[in-house]
């Protein structure tokens, strides 16, 4: 491999565009060579726009190809699995977005083949992991100041519902940051799970919106998700960890300087605006994330706290257990990962 990682980028909508600006801004020891899209067009105005070299229509073709180093996937979720066993094929590291697979039994092949091969090759777009706040309090716990963790509560509002999207969805594509970053941070796998409903939004009549995941951990802790994707008023990503002699939660979107400096006090009401979704939110997440993968990519490695195919495949198993009890309407032990991978 070249000192400098030639990447692919698969997917051009919203993830692979922000994945390949963040390239154009300067990623050290990175450079985005080619991009591929069932879509040409929007394929080629994306590689006009950051100097891509080369064009595909068909994501395999690119890593075939020879002229990538490293592969990123941001295709849908339903394209994860199959694209990144071919990556690994040919031996390339893969960033894949998250999931890893809307299914266990998929996401389980990944890491099936991953660990035959005996490489770190694959690293999951989980990004809250570089979030400086999720960062915080994960650093906050292990100091074990506030004693122990008894209880987190989150919460996690889209402006707007992607259309095609399943009450399933719900969980396996928006709820699932969620179901990576609680035992990342609690340092406890969710063996139990409950799903409820409740009052349904009139607004979205596709998938049941908001929902309510209450997950617990090996140590008995609970997590409660709250899951909206029909919010309207802004992104808004909030996390709360009850201790034992404090609560330390995430600041308020808004009240991030960073992102939104200033307090407008008008029309006789005071605020500041939210994010229209993720980007802003969690943008130093996605570039920090980005930077990481490259120099590990370099020496055939996964950056050190980056959500890896198994950790994947452990938030994906937790999933299909909320969507079981989503159907079913009761309580779901969470199977162990051993099981799953067989
Ligand atoms: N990490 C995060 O915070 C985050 C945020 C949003 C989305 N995502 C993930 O990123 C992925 C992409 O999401 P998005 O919002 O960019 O979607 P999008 O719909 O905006 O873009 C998807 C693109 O993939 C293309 N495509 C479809 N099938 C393809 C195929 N077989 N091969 C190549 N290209 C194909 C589409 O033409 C489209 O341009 C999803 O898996 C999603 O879950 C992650």
């Amino acid at each position: 491999m070249s000192q400098e990682l030639k990447v692919g980028i698969i997917g051009t909508g919203v993830m692979g565009q922000d994945h390949a600006r963040n390239f154009a801004a300067g990623i050290r020891g990175g450079l985005l060579v080619a991009v591929a899209d069932v879509n040409t067009q929007a394929a080629q105005e994306l590689a006009d726009t950051v100097g891509a070299e080369h064009v595909f229509r068909d994501g395999g073709e690119m890593i075939d190809s020879g002229l990538i180093d490293a592969v990123i996937i941001a295709a849908p979720d339903r394209f994860h699995a199959e694209l990144t066993l071919r990556a690994l094929e040919k031996r390339i590291p893969v960033l894949c977005e998250k999931p890893l697979a809307p299914t266990a039994e998929e996401a389980a092949r990944v890491v099936k083949k991953e660990e035959e091969i005996g490489e770190e090759l694959v690293t999951v777009g989980f990004m809250r992991r570089f979030d400086p706040g999720y960062l915080a309090l994960r650093e906050r716990l292990e100091t074990q100041r506030d004693g122990a963790l008894l209880m987190s509560h989150s919460i996690h509002r889209n402006v707007e519902a992607h259309p095609d999207g399943s009450s399933e969805d719900t969980i396996t594509n928006s709820g699932i940051h969620e179901i990576d970053i609680i035992p990342w941070l609690a340092e406890s796998p969710i063996v139990r799970v409950e799903w409820r409903g409740g009052r349904p939004s009139s607004l979205i009549t596709k998938r049941q919106d908001p929902q309510l995941l209450l997950m617990e951990d090996a140590n008995g802790t609970l997590h409660t998700v709250e899951v909206q994707v029909q919010a309207q008023y802004g992104y808004d990503v909030r996390c709360e960890l009850v201790c034992e002699t404090a609560s330390v939660e995430l600041p308020r979107v808004p009240s991030l300087v960073e992102q939104n400096p200033l307090l407008i006090s008008k029309d006789l009401t005071a605020g500041n605006d939210y994010p229209a979704d993720w980007r802003p939110r969690f943008a130093a997440a996605y570039r920090a994330e980005l930077s990481a993968w490259v120099s590990a990519a370099l020496e055939r490695k996964r950056p050190a706290g980056a959500a890896s195919a198994r950790d994947a495949l452990q938030s994906t198993i937790v999933a299909n257990a909320l969507v079981e009890s989503m159907h079913k309407g009761e309580t779901i032990d969470v199977p162990p990962i051993q099981e799953v991978l067989g």
